[in-house]
């Protein structure tokens, strides 16, 4: 990393020239781990909340006959599982994610992230959340990891036009940083409906994050998952949905010695396609 010292010496020196000192801050930038520039203007998101936090204590104390307490404050999983289950079809379950604010992912993401592919498809495949290039064009599976993704299903004779793709969370988390417990179990009731009403005959759980939110399995490992049939159900009375756990593509491109797994694995579900 460039530090602070140099960083100084480089931006300021007259003899150095402009171009030069903005090439340095630049340089110091993406060394401290800066990868994206959003807004022009730097948004002080703590502050937001703390303003939003008092609103909120002024409102709950001003009502003449106080509400229960569950309408007070409810939980804001509890308020996605009351909006997700008012979609009836895929297009009001993305304006509701769209117009969700309890998710603060949303803030910092370019674009909802919400699905992409064949919705009458026979597989559906859930990865973890969007990338840059996700977050950019507001499509799943569209970087590197889904270009590879996109050749593995090709080898098995299925295009990204006979399946249907989503994620767990449908905003980028800063940085790429692993997804926090808080933010899945937010989003999961619009996966939840998200699948209810894509209803596929096979679902393809890519990576670790799909695998055990879905699964409710935090014991096991994606190594351990993987390639094993297990069943998901969406609700009562509706016939359980057979499960696939299948690496995640972006472990392939930095582990390709474990492509063989997965290339069994996609066998698997050629043949059970087939059936
Ligand atoms: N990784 C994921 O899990 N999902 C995407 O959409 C892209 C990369």
């Amino acid at each position: 990393m460039i530090g602070k010292e140099n960083m100084n010496e480089s931006a300021v020196s007259p003899a150095s020239g402009p171009g030069f000192a903005l090439v340095s801050l630049l340089e110091w930038y993406h060394d401290s781990g800066v990868d994206e520039i959003l807004l022009e203007n730097p948004v002080d998101r703590f502050a937001d909340s703390a303003a939003k936090q008092t609103q909120t204590r002024h409102r709950q104390t001003a009502p003449a006959s106080p509400a229960p307490r569950h309408e007070l404050i409810p939980s804001t999983a509890d308020t996605a599982r009351d909006i997700a289950k008012q979609a009836n079809d895929l297009s009001a379950l993305r304006a509701a994610v769209a117009s969700f604010e309890g998710c603060t992912l949303k803030n910092t993401a370019m674009n909802l992230v919400f699905g992409d592919g064949n919705p009458a498809a026979d597989v559906m495949l859930v990865g973890e959340a969007p990338g840059a290039d996700e977050d950019r064009q507001g499509r799943p599976f569209v970087g590197a990891s889904g270009q590879l993704l996109d050749r593995m299903f090709a080898s098995i004779g299925i295009d990204r036009n006979s399946i249907y793709l989503t994620n767990v969370l449908p905003w980028r988390p800063p940085g790429n940083r692993n997804p926090t417990p808080g933010e899945i179990a937010v989003c999961l009731p619009f996966l939840q409906q998200h699948i209810a009403l894509v209803s596929p005959k096979i679902l393809v759980l890519v990576g670790t994050v799909a695998s055990k939110t879905l699964l409710r399995r935090d014991k096991e490992g994606i190594l351990r998952l993987r390639g094993r049939w297990f069943t998901y159900q969406t609700e009562e009375g509706i016939e359980p949905i057979p499960v696939l756990p299948i690496l995640h593509p972006a472990y392939l491109l930095r582990s390709p010695l474990q492509k063989g797994k997965t290339w069994q694995d996609l066998l698997q579900l050629k043949r059970k396609l087939s059936k």
